[in-house]
């Protein structure tokens, strides 16, 4: 059993230093009196270079923060989960999707038995997966494809698929189908062709209603249009092989209990990566996550990015009392990425209770939102820098184009820069509140030499391991997702009680809309 953050010795030490003084540390000052803090707090990771400079904390606390990881056991709670323990305690399985970007044959000490064959029959059904995704690259019929699929099994390809469309295959063209609302397969069926179009049934466990409901629409449709060849037009991918063969879907990709659906994209729920940039570009995704795994398994703590995020996180949602981290990645291509973090951080981490099923006193995930830049700078950004609550920013920005439009990088960077800068460094206006930016705003810079797959790969494992920090201390599980259930199961008897008009038991305010739904 690990300790919890607020049962260690350190964490009254860090709320004294926090009440002595540092809720009031000063960043202008802390840099003034501190010519190495940028040095400090800045570091390369692998294909990630990140400024946490413009935080509000400094050494002290940070070294704190490091003592305050190693008495909650971070380190072996980490190499638990690498080694396939079954750190997914309420529902007994290992968390293991860092195998599926382990390089064949690599083992690690400590290896729980099992994970050796896991690793060989992971790297045989990726060969299976990356061999039909150049089928479909190299199969001129095929224009279109179809993702069905959603959360997990939506938001890590769309999201990728997005950010690498500068890699994406001339002649196909992706589509991403999510929610129930006929309106979003209707709007793809409508411009598409079934003798063109490849049908991919994303869905861990082949049981959710959204999905199933478009799944099965997607065939009725592609019979009615006159569709032959279900198996050279579907393809499942799937924990639940049995299930897809009942809709009649008999091309599968499998993948295992120990992928969790928000970290499925690095499995055959990739596939619509691997159509989009093609087999080796696959592979770079997989071996960018791997060099951030490697870095989040081996680098000293002090010197670990995920640990140093995870930590300021905590930092930040318990002690300074911030409710959310707003998300502004400057390019457009990551215009997803916001959507994707959302799953990440507060299903994994939206929690209320620790290991042994009782409350927590303490908050967990924060909100996570966010546009891209410059986007969201005409929209939300008056309120950071001048809106009675402080609301961390972390802005993800890309150093080199990938567009030869002349000037528009230079403004765009510039733009990413100026936003932390005047956040930080607010502007006096003595005379004028309505003009006056209070500064002291912290935000964390992240920047990517140019977005390819191997930088993708290392963002988003990046991204997973500094939750993954965060929900340790905390005390929590972040790989279960209990919370969605009660909602799937209310939504299954309300829609009967839609069609029968059957409102005994009913709470009034329910009572009352599902009547004028009925049109009552
Ligand atoms: O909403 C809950 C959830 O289970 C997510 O965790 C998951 O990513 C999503 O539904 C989709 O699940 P599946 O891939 O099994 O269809």
């Amino acid at each position: 059993m690990f300790l919890r953050c607020d049962q260690t010795p350190l964490w009254p030490v860090l709320q004294e230093l926090f009440d002595a003084g540092l809720h009031s540390l000063d960043l202008r000052q802390a840099f003034a009196q501190d010519s190495g803090r940028f040095g400090h707090f800045s570091q390369q990771a692998p294909h990630v270079f990140a400024d946490l400079s413009k935080n509000l904390w400094d050494r002290p606390t940070e070294g704190l923060l490091l003592g305050l990881a190693q008495e909650c056991g971070l380190a072996a709670q980490r190499d638990a989960m690498f080694a396939g323990e079954p750190v997914n305690h309420t529902e007994g399985r290992a968390v293991l999707h860092t195998l599926l970007r382990r390089p064949q044959g690599m083992a690690l000490p400590g290896d729980t038995p099992g994970i050796a064959r896991n690793l060989a029959e992971v790297h045989r059904t990726l060969d299976a997966m990356l061999q039909y995704a150049e089928q479909v690259r190299g199969d001129a019929a095929i224009t279109d494809v179809v993702n069905i699929g959603i959360g997990g099994s939506d938001l890590g390809p769309h999201m990728a698929v997005r950010a690498l469309d500068a890699f994406r295959a001339a002649g196909k063209r992706l589509h991403f189908v999510s929610n129930v609302d006929g309106h979003e397969l209707h709007g793809v069926l409508r411009s598409v062709r079934p003798e063109n179009t490849l049908f991919l049934i994303a869905s861990k466990t082949f049981t959710t209603a959204e999905t199933m409901a478009n799944a099965r629409s997607a065939l009725v449709w592609f019979g009615a249009e006159g569709g032959r060849d279900v198996a050279r037009h579907f393809a499942a991918l799937t924990t639940n092989v049995e299930a897809a063969g009942a809709l009649g879907i008999t091309t599968t990709f499998g993948f295992w209990d120990w992928v969790g659906g928000r970290y499925s994209l690095w499995s055959a729920i990739g596939l619509p990566i691997a159509i989009a940039i093609g087999a080796a570009g696959f592979r770079e995704l997989l071996a960018g996550a791997h060099a951030m795994d490697e870095h989040f398994r081996t680098a000293p703590l002090a010197a670990n990015l995920p640990v140093r995020l995870g930590l300021l996180d905590v930092w930040y949602r318990n002690f300074h009392g911030f409710t959310s981290r707003c998300i502004a990645p400057y390019h457009a291509s990551l215009g997803r990425l916001p959507a994707y973090l959302q799953q990440l951080e507060m299903e994994s981490n939206g929690k209320r209770v620790g290991a042994d099923g009782q409350a927590l006193p303490y908050a967990t995930s924060p909100v996570l939102w966010g546009e891209p830049g410059t986007n969201g700078q005409h929209a939300f950004f008056q309120m950071l820098h001048q809106g009675t609550d402080v609301l961390p920013l972390e802005i993800i920005a890309v150093r080199q184009a990938a567009h030869p439009l002349p000037g528009h990088q230079d403004k765009l960077l510039a733009n990413a820069l100026a936003q932390a800068q005047a956040l930080m460094v607010g502007k006096a206006s003595p005379e004028d509140g309505h003009r006056h930016f209070p500064g002291n705003r912290p935000s964390t810079f992240l920047l990517l030499e140019a977005l390819t797959p191997a930088s993708l790969g290392a963002l988003i494992a990046l991204q997973e391991h500094r939750v993954f920090v965060s929900g340790c201390l905390w005390g929590i599980n972040s790989f279960d997702q209990w919370g969605v259930e009660l909602g799937k199961v209310l939504a299954r008897d309300l829609e009967s009680r839609l069609a029968s008009g059957d409102a005994a038991g009913l709470d009034g305010s329910t009572a009352g809309l599902l009547a004028r739904m009925r049109g009552g």
